[in-house]
């Protein structure tokens, strides 16, 4: 085994332990409430009605109040590398090809750059990397801007690192938690996001819902079907955390 891969699979150890001790202490593992607009059915393009009341949420309030985001920094980098191996990872993210090592670093490294348009975040919780998310405005990436058929707002991606860790309500959390506290407040011009899954992709879908984003329409990727949703600004950050 390289160095680095050595290197990402001792952190990885250190955070299945930790994390998951959290998960068996007895935390609720609670659910958002999902929230259907009003006079939409699934898969009717259009875009989402406004008329839409804030997003109602359940959520585990103590796991909520102690992720955080942390800008990636040059030293994360190995550990991202072992991430992007892991097969939940590769099945949606990363999808066609998974970079080498040199080939990644060096993708990765000019993202580090303040005035690069992806911004990139470790997200942890308390002091346990938990995963990864990048936020970006739309009309910095024109292509992609065309391919989703929309001009404005921003854009995110995002991964929970650990295989054991994902459908236990930490990608809502991290949705919600990273759209209030980073990314609008980071393009404070901006009223929604945007976030696209692959039809197939049905935990992520769901996991996006119950942070409150809602269909507006399909489009085609390389010849697969994705679903784009959007969130807007005022309802992530009126949502209603129970506690
Ligand atoms: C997408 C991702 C970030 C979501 O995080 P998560 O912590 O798994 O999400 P949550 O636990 O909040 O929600 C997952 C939902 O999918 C459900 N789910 C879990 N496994 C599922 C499966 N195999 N099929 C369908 N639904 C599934 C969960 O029950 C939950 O829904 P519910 O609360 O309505 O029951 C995470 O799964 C992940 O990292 N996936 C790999 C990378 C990826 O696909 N990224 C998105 C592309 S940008």
């Amino acid at each position: 085994m390289g160095q680095v891969a050595q290197v990402a699979q001792v952190a990885q150890v250190a955070q299945v332990t930790q994390v998951a001790q959290v998960a068996r202490s007895g935390f609720k593992v609670s659910r958002f409430q999902s929230f259907k607009v009003e006079g939409q059915e699934p898969g009717q393009d259009q875009v989402p009605s406004r008329r839409c009341s804030a997003v109602r949420l359940e959520m585990d309030a103590l796991r909520y109040r102690d992720l955080s985001f942390k800008p990636l920094k040059e030293d994360d980098l190995p550990v991202l590398y072992g991430w992007l191996q892991a097969p939940h990872v590769r099945e949606f993210y990363h999808r066609k090809s998974v970079p080498g090592w040199e080939e990644m670093r060096a993708e990765y490294l000019q993202r580090l750059d303040p005035g690069w348009p992806t911004r990139c975040f470790v997200c942890c919780f308390g002091s346990t990397p938990l995963g990864y998310i990048q936020t970006y405005r739309v009309a910095d990436y024109p292509e992609y801007a065309a391919m989703i058929g929309e001009e404005r707002g921003i854009s995110l991606d995002l991964f929970i690192a650990d295989a054991a860790h994902i459908g236990n309500g930490w990608g809502r959390l991290v949705l919600v938690k990273f759209l209030r506290d980073v990314a609008f407040p980071m393009f404070g011009e901006e009223h929604v996001c945007w976030i696209y899954h692959d039809k197939q992709n049905h935990r992520a879908l769901r996991a996006s819902r119950a942070a409150g984003f809602r269909h507006v329409r399909h489009f085609i990727e390389d010849g697969d079907t994705k679903e784009l949703l959007a969130l807007y600004r005022d309802e992530v950050c009126a949502a209603r955390i129970h506690r």
